[in-house]
């Protein structure tokens, strides 16, 4: 078996005895799933997926739909009108209260019910069935494959969602949504109701993790800046009441949803996703949240955990015939670029006058952030021409 396969399934072996909490039963079709039912997937960098248990089952993806509607809705509209329409506040409230601004009627922010109303209202335009086309193609872009609507959850949905229509309608009366109501909530409703596989989710995750990318298909879904954004948004958002207590325990942003359905973004490293029907009293999957703690506690996924690296850039230095060749690779951060001077001081302070020049190759750096680059060209213009730099 692989050794990462290996650890996911002892990890599953581990939180496959917990029982407690129950199914969400507010419609037939979700009451109807199999409590059992325990999955876990990962994907990273370089779109290598790893997923152990009930893989291929497929479960609708309910809230978690919402960090990626929000991005499209960035995507589409931009910061501003996104963000007049809907905060980025946590609002320490359950997913379904009447989280809006005294005065305003601007909801708390995109991840409990009334902010996902309007941002999906904010995403897609026109038709009932050109919005949940529009809403369900930009799901499966982050997916990597074409995703679908389950009609009967859907219609459960619809059929029970009086407090979504009415947080609809009062968002409606604050022009916090335009148009047709029933339009806009019904749009929501078949949002919550695609139907997605724990590997699919672990695959959005990691286009969120990987800066827009998805890892599997290689394509750009969304901009850097939308990403980090929607991230951002998810680590203070993500967990509805329970947003502080994660942030502290598991450190990693993320969605729940009520099917059972968790994802989590460890920035860099993995797209995270698990699938356990049972939930706890905030409405978040209680095998999932284990799973998740046991990747923060013994994987080194905390994103508050020191990382060596960011600061580390390759610096491998070649003496030639001309001169002095320093390569960099890796990613040069505005930290890491503080070594490199110290580097290049230090050769510069050990040649002997007429020795040829110090070239800075900067071409092999995986990414470079502006500010470091500034650092390195403001230095180099300091060194009179004896150090140049390759970028
Ligand atoms: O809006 C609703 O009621 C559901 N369709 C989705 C809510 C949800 O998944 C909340 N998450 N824990």
């Amino acid at each position: 078996m692989d050794p990462i396969e290996r650890m996911l399934d002892a990890v599953l072996a581990d939180v496959r005895p917990d029982h407690s909490g129950a199914v969400a039963d507010y419609i037939p079709a979700l009451a109807a799933a199999e409590p059992e039912r325990l999955a876990f997937a990962v994907v990273g960098p370089r779109g290598r997926v790893t997923s152990v248990g009930d893989d291929e089952v497929e479960f609708t993806i309910q809230s978690v739909s919402k960090p990626f509607v929000l991005a499209h809705a960035l995507e589409r509209l931009g910061r501003d009108e996104v963000f007049r329409h809907v905060g980025v506040e946590p609002s320490g409230e359950p997913f379904n209260a009447i989280s809006l601004e005294l005065g305003t009627g601007r909801p708390a922010n995109p991840m409990v019910n009334a902010g996902a109303i309007a941002t999906s209202a904010l995403a897609a335009s026109g038709s009932l069935e050109e919005r949940s086309r529009t809403l369900t193609d930009a799901l499966s872009r982050f997916a990597g494959r074409s995703l679908s609507v389950d009609e009967e959850v859907y219609r459960g949905e619809s059929e029970t969602g009086h407090r979504n229509r009415a947080l609809a309608h009062l968002l409606r009366s604050h022009a916090m949504i335009d148009g047709d109501v029933t339009t806009a909530v019904e749009a929501y409703f078949r949002q919550c109701s695609v139907r997605v596989t724990v590997v699919d989710l672990a695959v959005m995750a990691g286009t969120l993790a990987f800066g827009g990318r998805n890892p599997l298909t290689g394509e750009r879904v969304v901009r850097e800046d939308v990403a980090r954004d929607v991230v951002s948004v998810m680590a203070s958002c993500g967990m509805y009441d329970y947003s502080g207590e994660w942030l502290l325990r598991v450190g990693m942003p993320a969605k729940s949803g009520v099917s059972g359905d968790l994802l989590a973004i460890a920035p860099s490293q993995f797209g995270i996703a698990t699938f356990s029907p049972r939930l706890d009293r905030h409405g978040n999957s209680v095998r999932g949240i284990r799973i998740l703690e046991r990747l923060a506690g013994e994987f080194g996924m905390h994103a508050f955990e020191p990382h060596e690296a960011i600061a580390a850039p390759g610096i491998r230095v070649e003496h030639t015939a001309e001169g002095t060749l320093v390569h960099l690779g890796g990613e040069l951060a505005f930290s890491g670029a503080e070594r490199v001077i110290g580097v290049l001081r230090d050769l510069a302070a050990g040649k002997a006058t007429g020795d040829g020049v110090i070239l800075v190759d900067a071409r092999e750096l995986g990414r470079a952030h502006p500010a470091a680059l500034e650092v390195l060209r403001t230095e180099l213009a300091d060194a009179t021409g004896a150090v140049r730099l390759l970028a």
